[in-house]
């Protein structure tokens, strides 16, 4: 897969602007700084993104992930008319890929400024048809989508992209104190 190249769009709606998901690089870090002054990303999307540095790493370790061939984590940003690329609105992820593995896992997050539109919903469509149709030869039929069970913004992400809640995981402090939901979405054949 190359970090490089891979380009993933969602069509526009009567509201809302088209979505073009690309990889990170490191000219976001610092948007990505700014993205990541909020409480909510802070409390559900953990990441050591505090300053430029912890930031660049971040980029790098997304590089990295495409480059091993086990992690595919795309920048959301919306497509205006007449611009190539918009601000960055988002972020959704393919992670825990293996050759031969049947099941991988998705996240997803929207900046603060952009919730409440649907962007998470469409680019994540826009990940699981890319990953079905693209982890098809290695065997991947099965993805799986994680969030703690009070954060019903994330089920309801889940919900509208066809992840039904499969499985109650229990808490596991410190990270995740309460209890979550484990759903899961199977490859169409
Ligand atoms: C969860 C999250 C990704 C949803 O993204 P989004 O692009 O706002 O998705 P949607 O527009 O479909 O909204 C989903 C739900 O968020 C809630 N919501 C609506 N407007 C909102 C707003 N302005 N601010 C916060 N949440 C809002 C609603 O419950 C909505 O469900 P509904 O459409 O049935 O009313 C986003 O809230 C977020 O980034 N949260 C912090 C990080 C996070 O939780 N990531 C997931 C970890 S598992």
């Amino acid at each position: 897969m190359d970090g490089n190249i891979t380009r993933l769009t969602a069509a526009a709606t009567a509201s809302a602007p088209a979505l073009l998901l690309r990889p990170w690089n490191p000219a976001d870090a610092a948007d990505l700084v700014d993205l990541y002054r909020d409480g909510a990303l802070r409390r559900w999307a953990s990441a050591d993104v505090h300053d430029r540095a912890g930031a660049a790493q971040w980029v790098q370790d997304q590089q990295g992930g495409w480059e091993a061939g086990h992690r595919f984590a795309f920048a959301v940003s919306e497509v205006r008319e007449h611009a190539a690329e918009g601000r960055l609105v988002g972020h959704v992820v393919l992670k825990n890929v293996a050759s031969g593995a049947s099941s991988a896992e998705v996240g997803y997050w929207t900046a603060a400024h952009a919730r409440g539109r649907g962007v998470a919903p469409r680019a994540l469509k826009a990940l699981t048809d890319w990953a079905f149709a693209a982890f098809a030869g290695h065997g991947l039929t099965r993805l799986e989508l994680l969030h703690q069970a009070d954060n019903t913004a994330s089920c309801r992400v889940a919900q509208k992209c066809g992840y039904e809640l499969s499985s109650l995981l229990p808490a596991a402090p410190p990270a995740f104190p309460l209890e979550g939901h484990s759903h899961a979405r199977a490859r169409d054949l």
